[in-house]
């Protein structure tokens, strides 16, 4: 099928229409996992506000960890602290969300609310492992992506890199499995 295999490739996808997806969401807490040429696995963070990825506990900030997400009514995701991972931040229970197509910024985030003027913060949809989200024209979309920050291992995650001309951005999928091993990627033959 069409979508599984860009997916697998890593391809941004859109899907016009609503086509029957079988797959349903977790129903543990997961973390999520951003897979690309040359991020083999880095699981989401935040500080709070903007999604990254990479290892939460190589920034500075006390903020940072790792997130916990649970599915929640309406599509949407909740994010707590993954504090087994480490720090201990003020934030919890935030709503992830996607920029819409009228922001100028092309980076998800999390916010306190699920109503946010110029983000989506339902809609997240999986087929199989993998995340999608779900216009409100019913259009499935995976157009994730990451742009390096000024800190070796840690990226921005963004979403619909159209007309975004950053150097360096990596087209990425998220899925809610982690790497088959923690780290290592680049060692592997
Ligand atoms: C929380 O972090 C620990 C340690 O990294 C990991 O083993 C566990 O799977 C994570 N839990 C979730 C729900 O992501
Ligand atoms: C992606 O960005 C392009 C250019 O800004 C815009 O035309 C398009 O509607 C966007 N797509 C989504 C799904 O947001
Ligand atoms: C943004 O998305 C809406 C709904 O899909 C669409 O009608 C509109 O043309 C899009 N705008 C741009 C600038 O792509
Ligand atoms: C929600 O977030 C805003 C801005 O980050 C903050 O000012 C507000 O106090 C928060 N509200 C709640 C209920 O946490
Ligand atoms: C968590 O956030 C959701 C969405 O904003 C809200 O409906 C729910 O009441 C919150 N739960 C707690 C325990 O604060």
């Amino acid at each position: 099928m069409r979508l599984l295999q860009s997916l697998i490739l890593g391809i941004p996808v859109v899907v016009a229409g609503s086509p029957v997806l079988v797959e349903r969401a977790p129903t543990a807490p997961f973390g999520l996992f951003a897979y690309g040429e040359g991020i083999g696995g880095a699981p989401v963070f935040t500080t709070g506000d903007g999604a990254y990825i990479g290892t939460a506990t190589h920034t500075d900030d006390s903020e940072a960890a790792q997130v916990e997400f649970i599915t929640a009514t309406d599509s949407s995701l909740l994010a707590n602290p993954n504090v087994t991972a480490a720090n201990e931040p003020t934030w919890s229970n935030l709503t992830f969300n996607v920029p819409d197509n009228t922001t100028s910024s092309h980076q998800v985030g999390f916010t306190n609310t699920t109503t946010d003027g110029k983000r989506s913060g339902f809609g997240f949809v999986f087929y199989g492992e993998f995340l999608l989200h779900k216009s409100v024209e019913g259009d499935l979309e995976s157009m994730w992506y990451a742009v390096p920050s000024d800190q070796d291992g840690i990226w921005s995650l963004n979403w619909n890199s159209t007309d975004d001309d950053t150097e360096g951005k990596v087209l990425v999928t998220l899925k809610a499995t982690p790497p088959s091993k923690e780290v290592d990627n680049e060692n592997k033959a």
